[in-house]
């Protein structure tokens, strides 16, 4: 953080704040979430091609920890057969600007009868993340579910969520 620009920052801020309680969310809000520094900012790089960076958001999990959560949804996981599926990454908040995937799915695509019954390459995970103290949601609105009826592939999407190393996927469009 570069202090001129914040102080000059704060006092604007302070003149416009009209209670204290709104001034004391404002100045944690400062603290937590914004670099205002542009002459030396952090960069954070992914896999070529991935999208890296389509969504982003921080995670906060505790009070003594920031990090921040990139979507790439095109990057290859390392699910089995799945070409471009997406990949979130967990990259830390400060000098080492290092990202690693976090695991959500370890799966390929389910099969019934030999057919895939759901197409998660190119499902584009990652393209919305959004996170709430340790709990994190990601969304690949372009997952296919194919209906056991019916031979169709329909995109109804699937989200997965993340509390603690424990995940849930949340695919309410799916029959
Ligand atoms: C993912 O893997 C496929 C097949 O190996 C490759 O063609 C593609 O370029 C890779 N995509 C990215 C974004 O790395």
């Amino acid at each position: 953080l570069s202090p001129i620009p914040l102080r000059r920052w704060l006092r604007n801020s302070v003149l416009r704040a009209q209670r204290p309680a709104a001034l004391l969310s404002l100045l944690f809000s400062v603290c937590q979430a914004f670099n205002l520094d542009v002459d030396s900012p952090f960069v954070y790089d992914g896999p070529a091609g991935s999208y890296f960076g389509f969504a982003v958001d921080f995670f906060v999990p505790d009070t003594k920890t920031v990090g921040l959560l990139v979507g790439a949804p095109k990057a290859n996981s390392s699910q089995p057969e799945i070409v471009e599926g997406g990949v979130v990454y967990k990259c830390n908040w400060g000098k080492n600007q290092a990202c690693q995937p976090i695991t959500f799915d370890t799966q390929g695509d389910r099969v019934w009868k030999d057919d895939p019954i759901e197409f998660k390459s190119h499902q584009w995970f990652g393209a919305s993340v959004r996170s709430k103290n340790d709990m994190i949601l990601a969304c690949a609105p372009m997952y296919q579910w194919r209906t056991l009826v019916k031979p169709e592939r329909e995109p109804v999407g699937t989200c997965y969520l993340q509390n603690r190393g424990r995940t849930v996927e949340y695919a309410p469009c799916r029959t």
